[in-house]
């Protein structure tokens, strides 16, 4: 039996380009663990219409978050969109979903490659204690369609000073159009979380100092001076990923989070299958846990 929502309050609703919002929400829920989702609703013509949304907040924190985009004619997320401070929504009180460090055996090396608004649960982990005292290096990937889309890009690059206080500077990016660049494809022997050389061609980086967190945003259909261009299951055959992050992924050392768009989910997790990555599965630990948006 369906268990009813429980009510909650939207507290804001930020829009950061045209069809990606983060909502924020007041309401009572259970515990949950970070990279989770809720079931977030509207009862529409006398039905509730509930659809699983990620935590973008830290579990325990309040308000509730979610980002998301609107898809044009969804019954849900059109309605979301048109929210204001003081609505009501509804929310289950039980949170669900795989995505999570419980399922993420610990690593030198921990990769979160998310489109679009599959960026919120890997935010959501960030800003918990787990990931820093299990993982070495995180590497956040962020792929979107415009410079614009990159929702939290403040935020990050902040986690970013944070996190590598006394460290090496952010990596600087590739050339953008993808044509000569020096490949070392993935899986390959170099798989020892060699950090000397993140910072690209290495000026002014310190190498006895860890970095915890690298930031690689990808814009796939304009020209930028900081992201990467194309698509990530590319620019993991092709090593571009690995040279940005100046970290070379392996079996041994590595652990795959995937979150957004089915196709680049599967995509990528084909790259990483030919480079002998597996998927986690409970009985059988591997190094790729993901989730689909639709
Ligand atoms: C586990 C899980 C977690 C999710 N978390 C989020 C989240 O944090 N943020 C978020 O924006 N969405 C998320 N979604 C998708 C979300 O639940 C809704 O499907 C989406 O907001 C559209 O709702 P809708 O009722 O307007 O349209 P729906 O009737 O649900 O969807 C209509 C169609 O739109 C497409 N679609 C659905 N979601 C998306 C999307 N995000 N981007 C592009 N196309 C889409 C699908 O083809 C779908 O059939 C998640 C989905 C799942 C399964
Ligand atoms: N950007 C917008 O204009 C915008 C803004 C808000 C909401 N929306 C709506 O929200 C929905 C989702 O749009 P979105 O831009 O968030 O998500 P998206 O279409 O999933 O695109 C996000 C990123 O994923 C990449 N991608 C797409 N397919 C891929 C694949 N098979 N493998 C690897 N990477 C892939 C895209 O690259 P490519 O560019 O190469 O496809 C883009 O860089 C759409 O229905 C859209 O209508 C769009």
């Amino acid at each position: 039996m369906a268990v009813a929502p429980v009510l909650g309050v939207v507290a804001g609703n930020r829009e950061w380009a045209e069809r990606l919002h983060s909502l924020r929400v007041r309401a009572e829920i259970n515990p949950f663990e970070a990279g989770q989702f809720g079931r977030v609703g509207l009862a529409i013509d006398g039905e509730n219409v509930m659809r699983p949304y990620s935590f973008v907040n830290a579990a325990g924190e309040l308000p509730l978050e979610f980002y998301f985009s609107v898809v044009p004619g969804g019954p849900l997320s059109v309605r979301l969109a048109q929210l204001r401070e003081g609505d009501e929504v509804l929310i289950n009180a039980k949170a669900n979903g795989f995505l999570v460090l419980s399922q993420v055996p610990p690593a030198k090396q921990l990769w979160m490659l998310a489109t679009g608004t599959g960026l919120g649960p890997f935010l959501s982990i960030l800003k918990g204690e787990r990931v820093w005292r299990d993982y070495g290096t995180v590497v956040l990937a962020h792929a979107v369609r415009y410079a614009g889309d990159l929702a939290y890009r403040g935020d990050i690059l902040a986690m970013v000073g944070e996190k590598n206080k006394g460290g090496c500077p952010p990596p600087t990016p590739p050339m953008q159009d993808g044509g000569g660049v020096n490949l070392s494809s993935i899986g390959g022997d170099g798989g020892e979380g060699n950090l000397s050389s993140v910072g690209g061609d290495g000026g002014g980086v310190d190498k006895k100092k860890s970095v915890r967190l690298i930031y690689a945003p990808f814009v796939s259909r304009e020209k930028t001076d900081f992201a990467l261009g194309g698509r990530i299951p590319q620019a993991l055959a092709e090593g571009t990923l690995a040279e940005f992050a100046g970290l070379q992924p392996s079996p041994e050392e590595s652990q795959f989070m995937l979150c957004g768009n089915p196709q680049m989910v599967k995509d990528a997790t084909e790259v990483l299958k030919e480079a002998g990555f597996r998927r986690n599965r409970r009985r059988e630990p591997g190094h790729i846990t993901m989730e689909n948006y639709w």
